[in-house]
């Protein structure tokens, strides 16, 4: 039998060691603890509005199961397997966190089986490879999708997720259009949330960084032929992730906008997170950081539409016709993923009613005519992965386009960043869009 060492027996991140040493297991940190002057500090920098948040900008469609998926699971089945203390990884200190390269010691796992009556009990395992047939839909077809959220470890030391019922809502629409089954998404966020309670001490101490989680549904029927699947795994896996993509020293980064690719288009899945939506866009990727920009502008149409950044939406705040600033994105026409960052950014502009926000789509030609007049004033992508990324740089049609995001004098991106970070890490306190986690 192998033995544990004292420093395996540190490592172990269950509930009652956490609880003992809770002090000497920051492993996955390079921030010590925060004293309480700090932290009245940060809620004092941070941009708290006594109005009430509006709950969406745009309601998510409402899920309706289809009756012959079955019955659902419940999270009151769930068990649990621990990893053995041998099983279990060291962790990685934040400031060499990367984005997706580290995992945590387990996973979530539930299997839909139609032939057993559909969704089985869900199960907490040690993170372990899958075996699955050759013939498995999900290597054929691409019958596979996906979700990004995060747990934030905030100041007050309480570990929070943000706005999880339209991740579920976003993942269930996408099960519908992929011909997989749909299921109860509060009860698996009480699933994953007991997956990121036991593995806890791997949410970094640290505002630089934070568990991204990836719920994931792939379709292993063991048989070939395009069809709805009738076996599924819906699974969770657990990174602790720094920054998603490197700006420049400015913080900015710098797009490739080129009409020759597009991203989606209508009555197509672009409005849905699936696998199949991703890989073509890898190589464009490339094409981009051959040329030293950093991500690519998605473009639709013969007027050259502004549709996403990278994997992100896309805001424009400007001087409209009538001298009033306004904030535009595009609309969710079915050519964007309705962004969850998105939608949380349309409520908050709204609420504070100090531009105008509209949803409506714009161009190249319009970008471009904005800046000749001097009225442009911000461009910036939105999403999980890295909240608000300002953009300073269009490479469109062989020329470089400036953009005056990182010029403002108050920007508007930078108040938004804060606004939801405060929200994630707990500076602002109690707000509805932060469900905390025991
Ligand atoms: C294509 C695309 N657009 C936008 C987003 C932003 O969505 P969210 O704000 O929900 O992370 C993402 C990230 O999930 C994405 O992959």
């Amino acid at each position: 039998m192998a033995t544990v060492s004292t420093k395996q027996v540190f490592r172990i991140q269950h509930r009652l060691l956490r609880k003992v040493f809770q002090q000497h297991l920051r492993l996955c940190s390079n921030q010590s603890l925060r004293t309480k002057q700090q932290l009245q500090d940060d809620y004092d920098n941070c941009y708290v509005e006594p109005q009430e948040t509006a709950q969406f900008a745009t309601p998510p469609e409402k899920i309706v199961h289809d009756q012959d998926v079955g019955p659902q699971f419940s999270a009151k089945d769930l068990g649990v397997r621990l990893a053995a203390p041998g099983q279990l990884q060291p962790k990685p200190d934040a400031d060499d966190l990367g984005f997706g390269k580290h995992f945590t010691d387990h996973m979530l796992k539930v299997f839909y089986h139609k032939n057993l009556g559909g969704w089985q009990k869900p199960e907490i395992t040690p993170l372990e490879n899958l075996v699955m047939h050759p013939a498995a839909k999900v290597l054929h077809y691409a019958v596979e999708l996906f979700e990004g959220m995060k747990a934030y470890r905030g100041v007050d030391g309480k570990i929070r997720l943000f706005r999880p019922d339209m991740n579920m809502s976003r993942m269930n629409l996408t099960a519908r259009r992929s011909g997989l089954p749909t299921f109860d998404g509060r009860e698996y966020v009480n699933c994953m949330a007991r997956l990121i309670s036991i593995d806890q001490e791997w949410v970094p101490h640290t505002e630089a960084a934070s568990l991204y989680i990836r719920p994931t549904l792939i379709g292993i029927d063991p048989t070939l032929g395009v069809a709805s699947s009738d076996s599924a795994l819906l699974y969770t896996i657990l990174c602790p992730v720094g920054t998603y993509f490197k700006a420049d020293t400015s913080g900015a980064v710098s797009l490739l906008a080129d009409p020759k690719y597009t991203r989606a288009w209508p009555g197509g899945v672009g409005n849905r997170k699936m696998g199949s939506n991703y890989a073509p866009t890898i190589n464009v990727q490339k094409e981009a950081s051959k040329k030293g920009l950093q991500q690519v502008l998605w473009l639709y149409g013969d007027d050259h539409q502004l549709t996403e950044v990278g994997t992100m939406n896309i805001f424009m705040l400007h001087v409209n016709e009538q001298g009033e600033k306004e904030l535009v994105t595009p609309p969710l026409d079915g050519l964007i993923l309705p962004g969850i960052t998105r939608d949380s950014i349309l409520a908050l502009g709204r609420q504070w009613g100090q531009f105008k926000v509209t949803e409506r789509k714009f161009t190249m030609p319009e970008v471009i005519q904005l800046l000749e007049k001097g009225r442009l004033l911000e461009l910036f992508g939105t999403g999980t992965a890295c909240v608000v990324s300002p953009i300073n740089r269009i490479h469109y049609l062989d020329q470089d386009y400036y953009i005056p995001t990182m010029d403002q004098e108050k920007p508007v991106f930078q108040k938004l960043c804060d606004t939801l970070t405060g929200i994630q890490y707990g500076k602002i306190k109690d707000h509805p869009w932060a469900v905390t986690i025991d």
